[in-house]
């Protein structure tokens, strides 16, 4: 089994060495982080492991909705990125990954969050929004929710739930 993520902590590392079937790899799954690094608005299609037959199950957990988070805040500090072509961008990575997830040829399943919800100290909901940046999501098979900011974790005054979902690609 692979894990992938752009990096992995020591305390992640530590963990996964106790299992002898788990390897970890960083890297970026946009395959784009070079080009955005560099002002470049040039949104990839990632092809990474889709010529691997023997790969019979893909997951993306938690995942799809934290890709254009800090290469959008990048642009828009760095290089006056406008907040239409932040968007653009934001919503390419997100196709791109699903357009990605759905060349492979074994079973994929997505798992990510489809609402973020803000509650007040009561539990009141301040805001809800989409993570997706408006991108149509594949229906989800089952749903739960995630206490993803507890009350007091970084802010005294909301908390933050988050509604997962999963679909079978
Ligand atoms: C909410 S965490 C989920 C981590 C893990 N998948 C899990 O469910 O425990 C989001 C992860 O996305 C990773 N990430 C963000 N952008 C990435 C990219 N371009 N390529 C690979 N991983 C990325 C972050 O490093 C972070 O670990």
């Amino acid at each position: 089994m692979i894990l992938v993520d752009l990096v992995f902590l020591k305390s992640a590392r530590r963990l996964a060495s106790n299992y002898s079937n788990v390897e970890l790899i960083e890297h970026d799954i946009t395959e784009s982080l070079d080009w955005l690094y560099q002002g470049q608005t040039l949104v990839q299609s990632p092809f990474r492991w889709l010529n691997d037959s023997s790969i019979d199950l893909v997951i993306s957990l938690n995942l799809i909705t934290q890709l254009p988070l800090i290469p959008v805040r990048w642009l828009m500090d760095e290089f006056d990125l406008s907040e239409l072509e932040a968007d653009i961008v934001g919503k390419q990575l997100i196709f791109a990954h699903l357009s990605y997830l759905k060349q492979f040829s074994g079973e994929v399943c997505l798992i990510a969050d489809r609402v973020d919800i803000e509650l007040d100290p009561q539990g009141l909901e301040l805001d809800r929004f989409d993570p997706w940046w408006d991108v149509e999501q594949p229906k989800a098979d089952t749903h739960w929710e995630w206490d993803v900011m507890p009350l007091g974790e970084s802010d005294a005054s909301k908390s933050q739930k988050n509604l997962i979902g999963v679909s079978t690609l």
